[in-house]
């Protein structure tokens, strides 16, 4: 009997053991990788007339100088890490900005393509055989900045650039009519491509219109078409709508702003995660209605260029290293499980002659959460809301992609972090900033 007994728990045991290790085996083959790489803004004329340095500068070293936008080595040696360190992802989430930073008057629209064309290239070899989701940046543009849509030869030009990831004859029109598509990237889960260019406030061509390229119609309809079948989507576009803090403004004129954010806000159901550019800068956030429904997570990855941005003083940033972003997800729910962020420093890197890129942290253990979910974002920034604390002095520091920040992060950044993290609405953000600086806990 006691051997029965034995045999039988034994058995039992080995029946649980084969269960769990099954389960186990489930959820790896659930799980993929995509990278997020962005703002690559390469500049031809870097080490000769270096036009997106503003100034002249003698001897910028071969990786990149913070004052510069990007060399051709800077941009294929980030493209051969990338291939490097995770070769096999699933797809190739890629927000804009290819062209520098150089003035209208000393550019041209052949130029502006030609850099197009050539960081299309030098990701086609690297990944030859990946699925690569470009979208439009507002440095893609000649004039930057300048479309209301209806540049037909423009988009045509570069959407066939694109053609051999886009493909499919429906996504090449709408890409064609104002760059914004879709793509099924697993049975279940759709990227939206979305050309947020249109919206953007030093965009002049779009200012008197209410739905450019009736993108917001297409948003509308594939966001319930997608519902409709059960799927999940990720938005991914260049400018974020959310606030660019430590600064407090939209990027979006009014008129689209608000509709935007309602619109979003509306499919939150659907809307597995955002994924944006344009700051150049680490930062995620919580886009939610004021009272805090209908809320996504938005992630905001750091710039290939090293080029430094402006505070709202009007002082400049210390330059940014160059980063690249690995995001782990599940295929079947396209539930985001965290991401690696990859970096390298430039002065090093120039001083070696060669580069070494690192994994400047992983997210969910630097900020100790089980996944990139909108209630872990909540637990960040419920641990963020003490002023000089471990988070918020961690999300700063990442903020400018660096282990060794230069800056001090002062109290009236932190509060606009914090605030401009989790509310969309102006007033109210200043009114959270000052509410936070008195330290006043109850802030939202
Ligand atoms: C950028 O160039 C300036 C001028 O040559 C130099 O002093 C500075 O160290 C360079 N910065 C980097 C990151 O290479
Ligand atoms: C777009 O801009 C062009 C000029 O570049 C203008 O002719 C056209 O009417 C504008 N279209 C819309 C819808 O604003
Ligand atoms: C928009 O409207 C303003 C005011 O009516 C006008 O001055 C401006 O030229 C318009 N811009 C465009 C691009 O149509
Ligand atoms: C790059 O490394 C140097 C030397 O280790 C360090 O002083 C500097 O702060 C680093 N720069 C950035 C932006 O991380
Ligand atoms: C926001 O504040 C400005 C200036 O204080 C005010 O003019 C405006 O009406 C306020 N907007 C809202 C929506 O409360
Ligand atoms: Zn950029
Ligand atoms: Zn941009």
């Amino acid at each position: 009997m006691w051997e029965f007994g034995a045999v039988l728990f034994s058995f039992i045991y080995f029946l649980i053991h084969v269960a769990i290790e099954s389960s186990q085996i489930q959820t790896d083959l659930d799980k993929g990788y995509f990278w997020h790489v962005t703002d690559l803004h390469y500049d031809d004329s870097y080490g000769k007339s270096g036009q997106s340095c503003g100034f002249p500068v003698s001897n910028p070293g071969p990786f990149g100088n913070g004052s510069c936008d990007s060399p051709l080595r800077l941009i294929e040696d980030s493209i051969m890490t990338m291939a490097k360190i995770k070769p096999d992802v699933d797809f190739i989430l890629w927000t804009g900005d290819n062209a520098a930073h150089i003035p209208t008057s000393e550019f041209s629209l052949k130029r502006n393509l030609y850099m197009i064309q050539t960081t299309t290239s030098a990701i086609k070899r690297k990944f030859p055989g990946t699925l690569v989701i470009p979208s439009y940046g507002n440095h893609d543009f000649f004039p930057a900045d300048y479309t209301n849509g209806t540049e037909t030869a423009f988009y045509d030009t570069v959407c066939r650039i694109w053609s051999s990831w886009i493909k499919d004859p429906e996504q090449m029109l709408t890409c064609r009519r104002g760059g914004f598509y879709s793509r099924l990237v697993s049975p279940k889960l759709r990227v939206l491509a979305v050309n947020t260019v249109l919206y953007l406030i030093e965009n002049p061509k779009s200012r008197n219109l209410t739905d450019p390229s009736a993108q917001f119609e297409w948003l509308e309809e594939t966001l319930t078409a997608a519902r409709e079948a059960g799927e999940k989507v990720i938005v991914s576009a260049h400018v974020p709508p959310t606030i660019p803090s430590p600064s407090v403004f939209h990027w979006f004129y009014p008129q689209y702003q608000g509709r935007y954010v309602e619109l979003m806000t509306r499919f939150s159901d659907v809307i597995v995660a955002h994924h944006y550019a344009h700051e150049h800068s680490d930062t995620f956030k919580i886009l939610q209605r004021n009272d805090e429904t209908g809320a996504s997570p938005v992630f905001l990855a750091p710039s290939v260029t090293p080029l430094r941005g402006t505070k709202p003083s009007g002082e400049q940033f210390a330059h940014r290293n160059p980063g690249v972003r690995l995001v782990q997800y599940d295929r079947q729910t396209g539930r985001h499980l965290g991401y690696q962020q990859f970096y390298t420093n430039i002065t090093e890197d120039n001083n070696l002659g060669k580069s070494k890129w690192d994994e400047l942290y992983s997210f969910t253990n630097a900020y100790d959460v089980p996944d990139m979910s909108v209630s872990s974002l909540r637990k960040i920034y419920h641990k963020m809301a003490k002023p000089f604390g471990a988070f918020i002095l961690q999300y700063c520091s990442f903020y400018s992609v660096t282990s060794t920040p230069d800056d001090v992060c002062t109290l009236e950044e932190q509060a606009a972090f914090w605030c401009g993290g989790q509310l969309t609405d102006l007033n109210k953000t200043n009114e959270c900033i000052n509410r936070y600086m008195k330290q006043d806990q109850n802030v939202l």
